[in-house]
């Protein structure tokens, strides 16, 4: 027989506390004493400005806290509010924007800025709905200024909040499935007063404390409340579907390299893959790899053209890419379309993953002046052989 006590622990195991109002209570009093400082959040006290709520909101879509922080300032510095920044030219917004990437965001930018302006007076609309018919403004985007700047009750329910839902519930069903019912159960806490900081928190306590990897479950202020703690599956969540095995593309990339080190980058169009990003050049990416000579006629130059020794492997959710990597050093730079970027090419924020995996292979393997030359059947004019 099991003693009264040993029946009252599993009861407690299966129904961790799960009364919203406290957990709401729990996590705004963490938050009161943890909350991250950001140069768009307001401090406790103030009215935060729904401008500076969507500047951020904007740019932290792809991009992190870290990496957003800088630009935000020289944004609100140089437009301090929205008629400012409608009232500016689309090319000081994009050059403004430039290194943060994803431009159809800073073009949406403008053009939602107008309506604020024009239709709005300079208002933004205060509604989830409303602020979804902006520009560039999906419905995180719209939950989430809702939220922060007019402390509507909406869930802002991203990639995090969906992680700390599936673990404080032991919620076991898969992503993508389980979103509607993760959502679900984040709207359900969001408490009647201070839901923009009830947002800020999930996103906090997400960023934090319930991470991917390694929670820091000592310090959650859900701790005891928590069914995946208290399985001790907490890390095993949320669970994933596993990814249909995806087509393989294949493509040539081309490291052209001059004699300061600097090396040819070209922007991507606007719509699609990485759009606007920064890349190497490369043939198309196709099921099938392209023959030396189609390869070669899509080199962004003639020069000393080497198959480099080894492939460059990356995912995307839709496919993955093999590419091989061709690698010139040229003495002069030759008259090529894009743009010579320096060494510190790699450590800039907005170069997407795929192209700095492409570059570091491809500067490593210049270096040892690795690879058979290709015959191209173009001349080169300004190759030097072996780089
Ligand atoms: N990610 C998206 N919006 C955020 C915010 N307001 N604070 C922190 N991280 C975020």
């Amino acid at each position: 027989m099991p003693s009264d006590r040993g029946i009252k622990m599993r009861r407690a195991e299966r129904r961790p506390n799960p009364d919203p109002a406290l957990l709401a209570a729990r996590l705004l009093a963490w938050y009161d004493r943890h909350r991250r400082r950001m140069p768009w959040r307001a401090l406790p006290g103030e009215r935060p400005d729904p401008y500076k709520v969507w500047l951020s909101e904007i740019m932290l879509q792809q991009t992190t806290v870290a990496a957003v922080g800088p630009y935000f300032e020289r944004f609100l510095a140089r437009f301090p509010m929205v008629e400012a920044l409608a009232a500016a030219k689309l090319d000081d917004v994009l050059g403004l924007w430039q290194g943060l990437g994803y431009y159809a965001r800073a073009r949406n930018l403008h053009r939602a800025a107008e309506v604020v302006a024009r239709r709005y007076g300079g208002r933004f609309p205060d509604t989830a709905a409303a602020l979804r018919a902006l520009p560039g403004v999906g419905e995180y985007t719209a939950a989430a200024i809702a939220a922060i700047a007019f402390d509507r009750r909406e869930a802002a329910v991203d990639g995090n909040v969906e992680r700390v839902m599936a673990r404080l519930h032991a919620l076991e069903a898969a992503l993508p499935a389980a979103k509607p019912a993760l959502r679900e159960l984040a709207r359900s806490l969001v408490p009647e007063a201070r839901a923009g900081d009830f947002a800020q928190a999930l996103m906090d306590l997400g960023a934090t404390v319930c991470t991917p990897r390694a929670p820091r479950c000592l310090l959650c202020p859900w701790a005891d409340a928590c069914a995946a703690r208290t399985r001790g599956i907490a890390e095993e969540l949320p669970r994933k579907a596993p990814q249909p095995a995806r087509p393989l593309r294949h493509g040539v990339a081309f490291v052209l390299l001059d004699r300061t080190g600097a090396v040819l980058l070209r922007r991507r169009p606007e719509n699609g893959l990485l759009g606007g990003m920064m890349e190497v050049p490369s043939t198309a990416w196709r099921a099938k790899a392209p023959a030396a000579r189609e390869a070669a006629a899509a080199a962004p130059a003639p020069a000393a053209w080497r198959a480099l020794p080894g492939h460059v492997r990356h995912g995307f959710t839709h496919f993955e890419l093999l590419l091989a990597v061709w690698g010139a050093q040229v003495e002069k730079r030759p008259r090529a379309e894009g743009v010579w970027c320096g060494s510190d090419v790699l450590a800039a924020q907005a170069l997407p993953t795929l192209m700095k995996k492409v570059l570091r292979h491809g500067l490593a393997q210049l270096a040892r002046k690795s690879g058979p030359p290709i015959k191209t059947g173009r001349r080169s004019s300004t190759g030097v052989r072996g780089g």
